[in-house]
């Protein structure tokens, strides 16, 4: 059993270290990537407060394919370009997004998302997945958070 209580009042810095930690702690050793996506998922879920949908696409032949996810069902492919997803993979950057309704071409999954941080993990040099997560609030997603998710998806690298 693997019991992580993280504080979400603490201050930002700590709560992406311990979310580190414990991601390491569950996907040393283990190389399933549908495995590993899946327990990151449930891990961004608990320690993140404040949010609707939290989960991976992953690149597949060019396009994004819905992976491992907590919140509603979700649009299964988005192409590549389309949406803030598709931005990801078109740059290879992080988008964030502090209000979903001003950014063109946004696809609304949950009706009730405000703003989104999509995360791109890269390996040799390559999209091979996104990192998405969506929150009810605006401007929920600030530089903290997008590098705290940025170290997590350079760890995913390796796992997945
Ligand atoms: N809003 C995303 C689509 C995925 S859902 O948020 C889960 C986008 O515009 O790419």
């Amino acid at each position: 059993m693997f019991e992580f209580s993280p504080d979400p009042d603490q201050p930002k810095s700590v709560l992406y270290d311990d979310l580190a930690t414990a991601a390491r702690a569950l996907m040393e050793g283990e190389r399933d990537a549908v495995a590993n996506m899946a327990n990151c998922a449930a891990l961004l879920w608990q320690f993140l407060p404040d949010l609707n949908w939290a989960g991976f696409y992953r690149q597949v032949e060019g396009e994004l394919v819905l992976g491992p996810f907590i919140g509603k069902p979700a649009c299964i492919r988005i192409p590549s370009g389309q949406g803030v997803c598709g931005a990801a993979l078109a740059t290879g950057a992080t988008q964030l997004v502090p209000d979903v309704h001003a950014f063109p071409g946004h696809i609304a999954c949950d009706a009730d998302s405000r703003s989104e941080l999509v995360v791109p993990v890269m390996r040799e040099g390559r999209v091979i997945a996104v990192i998405d997560l969506d929150s009810p609030l605006p401007a929920r997603f600030d530089a903290e958070d997008a590098g705290g998710i940025e170290r997590l998806a350079g760890f995913l690298a390796g796992h997945i």
